[in-house]
């Protein structure tokens, strides 16, 4: 590796180490322990995922990595600290947050996300797009779960990393998240390396019901098999994990995912009473094209049976008029 490249990456991991130590063993850390012991996180998990604190200061990362050799330019460089335009001074990028390592897919630690501690905006703060970081390439947590997404042959996909963390925690280790970013196509060919199927379990809000949707179409164009997990209420799978506990996330969210044509159907009730008349055409019209374009005779039966008994329609009819669709659309 080239010498800035690696200077960069040594700074992230003394930076690392130190907000770990801010967070778990000093007074100035305990304000944002209490917080993450308060939403669950517990002290094995914090230690695993190396979670830290940085200080409510503007110059103490800057007086701490230059102090260890490091030029303002190459922290700079590094996304750690920012310039004043006003006088050429530095302040640093990350104050009084909960910091999250970002690992790269060999474990370098190349980035930071840090949360605020209460209702502040932003939330999340990133490290910029730097010489180590982009986003658009980096899974959250990949590094550490590529062994088991080999060994189950799966890989469950959050949008969110406090998700993917809980998750790992209640025992599902094959775990990873995209960084506030949609999923991009290097994420596809990554997980395409690694494994053919893909359980999406992104939060059940509407803005996550339509992440999802279009996941789901991007993996499966890239030849991808998926399926998809629902929790009730808008729910986060984290606030799922802490509300219902791990055991019933294992059984009822994980352990229920749906098929890709199963959420199909789901997502297109979305929006539509189905009590209403109107809209309950609407959807027997739309679920048929979907079903329509299932390749599987038995899976095609399968939900062609479901229509008919939830709406009392006769299966004849709702055959004959998918095959009208199919022929329709080829
Ligand atoms: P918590 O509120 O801590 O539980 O976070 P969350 O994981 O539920 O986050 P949310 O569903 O709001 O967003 C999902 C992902 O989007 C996060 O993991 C972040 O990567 C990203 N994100 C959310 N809010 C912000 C923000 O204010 N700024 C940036 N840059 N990214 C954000
Ligand atoms: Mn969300
Ligand atoms: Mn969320
Ligand atoms: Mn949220
Ligand atoms: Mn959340």
């Amino acid at each position: 590796l080239p010498e800035g490249i690696k200077q960069m990456m040594e700074a992230h991991e003394l930076l690392k180490k130190f907000y770990h130590h801010l967070l778990l063993n000093t007074k100035e850390g305990q304000e944002a322990l209490e917080y993450l012991l308060g939403r669950g996180f517990t002290e094995e998990t914090i230690k695993k995922f190396q979670i830290g604190y940085s200080l409510d200061s503007w110059d103490f990362v800057y007086k701490f990595l230059t102090k260890r050799g490091f030029s303002s330019k190459r922290l700079e460089e590094a996304g750690l600290i920012i310039m004043r335009e006003r006088d050429g001074t530095y302040f640093d990028r990350f104050r009084n947050r909960i910091m999250f390592p970002i690992l790269d897919h060999q474990g370098n630690t190349i980035a930071f996300s840090g949360r605020a501690l209460g209702e502040d905006e932003p939330k999340y703060m990133n490290s910029p797009e730097t010489a180590i970081f982009n986003k658009s390439k980096i899974l959250y947590n990949f590094h550490s779960s590529r062994p088991q997404i080999r060994k189950k042959e799966q890989v469950v996909l959050f949008e969110g990393f406090a998700d993917c963390i809980s998750a790992v925690a209640a025992g599902i280790d094959h775990s990873v998240a995209t960084m506030g970013t949609s999923l991009t196509p290097q994420h596809i060919d990554l997980i395409k390396r690694n494994t053919s199927n893909v359980l999406i379990c992104y939060d059940s809000d509407s803005a996550g019901i339509t992440a999802a949707d279009r996941a789901s179409t991007m993996l499966q164009e890239a030849g991808l098999s998926i399926k998809v997990a629902l929790m009730p209420d808008n729910l986060d799978p984290d606030d799922y994990i802490k509300k219902y506990g791990a055991t019933s996330f294992v059984t009822d969210v994980i352990g229920a995912s749906l098929t890709a044509t199963g959420f199909r159907l789901q997502f297109l009730r979305r929006g539509k009473n189905l009590t209403n008349e109107g809209d309950r055409i609407q959807y027997i019209e739309a679920a048929l094209r979907e079903i329509s374009r299932l390749g599987n005779a038995v899976e095609r039966d399968y939900y062609l049976r479901q229509l008919s008994s939830e709406f009392t329609l006769s299966l004849d009819a709702l055959e004959q008029q998918q095959r009208q669709i199919f022929y329709a659309e080829k």
